[in-house]
Parts: C-alpha cells; structure tokens; sequence
C-alpha cells in the first residue's frame, strides 16, 4: 500500500507520519517511510539544489528535478518495496508538483500530470491525505526557522498552490481524502487510521507476506 501526505507545510503532515509510524512499528507491519525530494544518493543531491536559497532556478528547470529527483526514487525504492508488499508512507509526492509546479509556478497543469507518469512509471498512491488549512494559519503555526528557496515564493504563490491542492482534490475524491487540520491530533490520526483500515482489507494482508484479502 502506498499513502502519501499532501498540503502546505505547518499543517500538521509530520505529526500524523510520526503517528502512523509508531501505529505500524506496533503493529509489526513492515514500511518505508520518505519524504520527497530525496530518499536516494542522487534525489538528496537535487534536493540540496532544489531547496538551497543559493540555487535560481527556472520554473521548468525545477519541474523536471523534481522529476528527475522522484523518478530515481520510484525505481530505487518505493517500487520495489511496494513489488514486496511493504507499506510506503510519503511526505509528499507528485500532487505537490501539480500544486507548486503547475498552479503555483504556472505552468501546464496537463504536461506536469504526463511528467509525473511517466518519472512514476504510472506509480499511483493508494491513499492520499491532503491537510487543509487557510494560509494565514499555517502560517502562524510554523516554527521559526530560516525559509528553503521554496518557501521564499511568498504569500501568493502559497495561495495559488493552496488552490491547486483543492482542485486536485476536488478532481480524485476517492485517491485524495481532505483532512481538517483544525481538528485535535488524534481525531485526525483516528480518520487516517480507520480510512488505511479499510484500505488494508481490500488490497490484502500486508502484516505477513501472503497478501490475502481479509487476513
Ligand atoms: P520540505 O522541507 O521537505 O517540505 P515541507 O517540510 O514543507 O513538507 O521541502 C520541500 C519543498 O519543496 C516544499 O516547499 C514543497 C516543495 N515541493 C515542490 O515544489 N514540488 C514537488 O514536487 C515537491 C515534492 C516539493
């Protein structure tokens, strides 16, 4: 099973990946847990470029190492360990390109979704949760530490990522769950938690190696 964790940052995304780390850790279920970019040699490479304030980039330039940063990471990693029924469990995935990329930057929303195919191989996440929070508050709820290049786009670049996030959203209701980050921690992990539940019945038994429906 694949699950990824989408929206902008000081939403709350960590806490929840923490949680459903020790809830599969205690569980003895077998995962691998990424966040993106990175996750191999060469994508904590592009990562460095990517998020370093030194670095000034194009937009389509960024698109395709972002691109480039997730295609090694879905060869390397993510699709072998889903190949052995691992759970993999990303803080972001291609839905932040569309959002940042594509509504943020500007650029066309449908040559970033045939990016992202084809660097994913037509890897689809099972479940994604997206954490809704208006700008303003994700905002005062960041601690204060320097900004990566990303985060200096400024307010109405968040705006319109914000905006992409919902659109997407609103496009693949059954992939992208919307979470309220307003609710308590462990009202949201509660939702998470019975939303993969259900999940893990239907693609199978992922606590053993036999994959069967319902083990
Ligand atoms: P990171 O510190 O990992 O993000 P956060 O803590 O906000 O989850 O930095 C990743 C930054 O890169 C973040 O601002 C979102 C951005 N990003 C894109 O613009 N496009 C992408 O495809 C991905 C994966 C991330």
């Amino acid at each position: 099973m694949f699950i990824t964790f989408e929206g902008i940052d000081g939403t709350g995304k960590s806490t929840q990946i923490g949680f459903l780390e020790e809830f599969l850790n205690g569980n003895k279920i077998p995962y691998l847990s990424i966040r993106e970019p990175g996750g191999t040699d060469f994508s904590e490479k592009v990562r460095e470029i990517l998020l370093s304030t030194k670095s000034e980039i194009s937009s389509i330039a960024e698109l395709m190492l972002f691109e480039a940063a997730r295609a090694d990471l879905c060869e390397k990693v993510i699709q072998p360990a889903l190949d052995k029924g691992i759970v993999v469990i990303s803080d972001r995935f291609y839905d932040s390109t569309t959002a940042y990329q594509g509504y943020g930057r500007g650029l066309d929303i449908n040559t970033i979704q045939k990016c992202n195919q084809f660097a994913t191989q037509n890897v689809i996440p099972d479940f994604t949760f997206y954490f809704r929070l208006p700008l303003e508050e994700s905002i005062n709820r960041r601690n204060y530490r320097e900004f990566d290049r990303m985060e200096l786009a400024g307010m109405e670049f968040f705006g319109k990522v914000i905006n992409g996030f919902e659109e997407l959203a609103k496009q693949e209701p059954e992939r992208i769950i919307i979470i309220d980050a307003h609710k308590s921690r462990e009202e949201i992990f509660e939702e998470i938690l019975s939303k993969i539940k259900s999940g893990i019945n239907e693609f199978g038994c992922y606590s053993c190696e036999c994959r069967n429906p319902g083990n």
